[in-house]
């Protein structure tokens, strides 16, 4: 699938990163045109700036000095480099905090912050409002027709709350609108329990350590109600930016699975989905799970904008500065990590930072340019290979994966699970099991989609919903439909317990899936790290850890049993035949090996030919179709060599035809394209 290219007339994979040009302005004769001159000499041709402005931007209250700005958009359009231009309400000025204090967030325990950090502005506040909507107003009808505009970026990383007076009026208005009257609310929250009635919406406070924190159907709905917010002032921001720039795309900085904000919902209001990428590199065995966790991350980044190409908006070129232990890159991962993102389908490897600065509390961070201010050193001469790669690899730019397999992650049953008391008490690993079936999958070659319980089904040969807990209005309705019209859905242990106020569903478990399940499940172990079950599954014994369903089948032809216990013959695993499709239950927590042996067999069945076979541990393998043709990436996560086995009529990126068994050194990434008819 071809898509146009983000930057409209700019059909460029994008390679640049965050620059603050402001905090060198007295030094802007010399830095200024040197910063332009490094930038094309490491091949970056977009510069996001404006990122963390206001203060210069407006320095007196609707005093707005664009001087600096103006001078940098016009160096920018000079050089030939295009703008992501950002709005700049990811950290406010003094001057506002000190005259409305009503723009600082109201924690939890109910205590109003002082001024200070960033990220936090409280997004009900009226006043906040119109002061983002006048600067960005202004930006936009400044730079409209400025030749360097490609892209909003807009605020930065999205996140937190705020519990002050104004929130929590339009956390009851957003209840009332949502319920109706009280008394529904009441019901649907289950409120008898413990006496918790609420006589009025004005009534609810939002969930706190000092008062209620034990209403389940409150927190999710506070939740949901955070994340409202987000969006809604996405929304906000972006309106004078569309009203005077339609044309010009509009993007917020996402955070991966960060659970603040249901990305799906938040991903519907953005032009092009876009992400900070800060994977933990350790230079040793382990890389080869990071590899493995941030493709998870692209994927779900790409999911929430519609797998469409998206950005990778951030990440290091180096040692970042907040982690536990901040290593170097090792030589090659820089390229590993940037080309990862063009494999899964970004169109961008952007960096924070471009230059580092020489005081605060990101001095120390990585950057393209570093406090020695040349290009010679190892870190530039990298980036600069990754911009040579990207231009070799333009062809790629509009094209996306195209994958026959979808996995569900979901950030409202991820909320709920969060929350959950039963069995392993706050610890429901939801997160990690989802990370779990997507590592079995892609470690057997296959691409694979990210998408929610409110994204079609249509088009996916297999689905595949791990503890979908909560089932959300519809989705059940919308399994049945897939599968009866001839797909695959592959479900497990704790699914369809709840409805989407966190209440248990009546008449048993998975609740409305149990038809399409062909079962019913009807009540689950918990086992700690000493204690396990097993089952043998063709040929092979595999071990059952934390959760172990107890399952009847109504229909469903019974795979596996347990081996032990009082539900030693019990099924384990289940298929059911449902109108032109398949349902299959795994009913205990395996392992990744369990989880591997079943999708093979499942994939080849469904007719699904994985992209490269026999991928060694710990490589990462991704595919993008568009007008140009076939690419696909092959990544090593190892530090020492792999083998693989290419697919017949494939060539390298410069032309020469390989196959056979190809040899990955530590962390090299292989571009590949495929043959036309291959
Ligand atoms: C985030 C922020 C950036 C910077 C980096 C540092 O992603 O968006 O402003 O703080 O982290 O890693
Ligand atoms: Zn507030």
């Amino acid at each position: 699938m071809q898509y146009p290219p983000i930057m409209k007339g700019f059909p460029e994979l994008l390679h640049g990163g965050d620059y603050n040009p402001e905090q060198w302005l007295r030094w802007k004769d010399e830095i200024w045109p040197k910063d332009m001159e490094l930038a094309k000499a490491a091949g970056i041709n977009t510069l996001s700036v404006g990122i963390f402005s206001w203060a210069v931007l407006e320095p007196r209250e609707g005093e707005y000095d664009f001087s600096f700005l103006d001078e940098v958009m016009d160096l920018l359009a000079k050089n030939g480099r295009k703008a992501v231009l950002a709005t700049p309400s990811g950290a406010k000025p003094q001057w506002m905090a000190e005259k409305y204090p009503e723009v600082l967030r109201v924690d939890a325990e109910r205590r109003r912050a002082l001024y200070g950090t960033r990220h936090n502005h409280c997004l009900s506040s009226p006043v906040y409002r119109e002061k983002v909507r006048a600067i960005n107003t202004a930006l936009a009808e400044r730079y409209k027709d400025h030749p360097a505009l490609g892209l909003w970026h807009v605020s930065n990383e999205y996140g937190g709350e705020c519990h002050c007076p104004l929130c929590q009026a339009r956390f009851h208005e957003w209840l009332k609108e949502k319920y109706g009257t009280i008394e529904r609310l009441n019901e649907s929250w289950w409120n008898s329990f413990w006496s918790h009635l609420y006589p009025s919406f004005e009534a609810i406070e939002s969930p706190s350590p000092i008062g209620e924190c034990d209403n389940p159907a409150l927190t999710l709905n506070w939740r949901r109600f955070t994340s409202h917010q987000f969006r809604d002032f996405y929304e906000w921001e972006i309106a004078p930016l569309k009203a005077i720039t339609p044309d010009v795309p509009c993007t917020a900085n996402l955070m991966a699975a960060y659970p603040g904000i249901d990305y799906f919902d938040l991903g519907r209001a953005l032009d092009v989905s876009s992400w900070d990428n800060y994977p933990q590199w350790t230079g040793d065995s382990r890389d080869a799970r990071v590899l493995m966790d941030a493709a998870f991350n692209h994927d779900l980044m790409r999911g929430v904008g519609g797998q469409k190409p998206f950005m990778m908006m951030e990440s290091s070129p180096s040692a970042v500065n907040w982690q536990p232990v901040n290593r170097l890159r090792q030589p090659g991962v820089l390229m590993l990590q940037g080309l990862q993102a063009i494999a899964h389908g970004s169109d961008s490897v952007q960096y924070f930072q471009f230059r580092k600065g020489r005081g605060g509390a990101e001095k120390f961070h990585g950057a393209v340019v570093d406090h020695v201010g040349t290009r010679e050193t190892r870190v530039f001469r990298e980036v600069a290979e990754v911009g040579q790669r990207l231009r070799q690899l333009k062809a790629v730019t509009g094209s996306a994966p195209e994958s026959r397999i979808a996995l569900i992650y979901d950030w409202e049953n991820r909320w709920a699970l969060d929350q959950a008391a039963f069995g392993h008490k706050n610890h429901q690993k939801y997160e990690e099991t989802v990370r779990a079936h997507y590592r079995a999958l892609k470690g057997l070659g296959h691409d694979v989609d990210l998408i929610d319980q409110t994204c079609g089904l249509e088009g996916y040969t297999a689905v595949i919903g791990p503890m979908t807990y909560l089932l959300r209005p519809g989705f059940a309705e919308h399994v049945q439909h897939f599968v009866a019209e001839g797909g695959v859905y592959v479900g497990t242990y704790i699914s369809g317990w709840v409805d989407e106020d966190d209440k248990a569903f009546p008449g048993g478990w998975p609740g409305p899936l149990k038809e399409v399940f062909g079962l019913w499940d009807e009540e689950t172990d918990t086992l700690d790290e000493t204690q396990h079950n097993h089952f043998g599954w063709k040929g092979r014994t595999y071990q059952v850890d934390d959760y172990a369903a107890l399952v009847h089948t109504r229909g469903a032809e019974v795979l596996a049993l347990y081996d032990e216990n009082f539900y030693r013959g019990y099924p384990v695993l289940t298929r059911n035949v449902y109108g032109k499709g398949k349902a299959y239950y795994i009913a205990a927590r395996t392992g990744e090996d369990f989880l591997r042996d079943f999708y093979a067999d499942l994939l080849s069945r469904c007719g699904l030919d994985p992209l490269v076979k026999g991928l060694p541990e710990g490589v990462d393998c991704a595919s993008r179709a568009g007008d140009a043709g076939r690419f696909l990436f092959l990544m090593n996560g190892n530090p020492h060599a792999v083998t693989v086995c290419l697919p017949g009529g494939v060539r390298a990126e410069d032309g020469e035809a390989v196959c056979g068994l190809t040899e990955l050194r530590p962390w090299e990434v292989l571009a590949l394209r495929l043959n036309e008819g291959a």
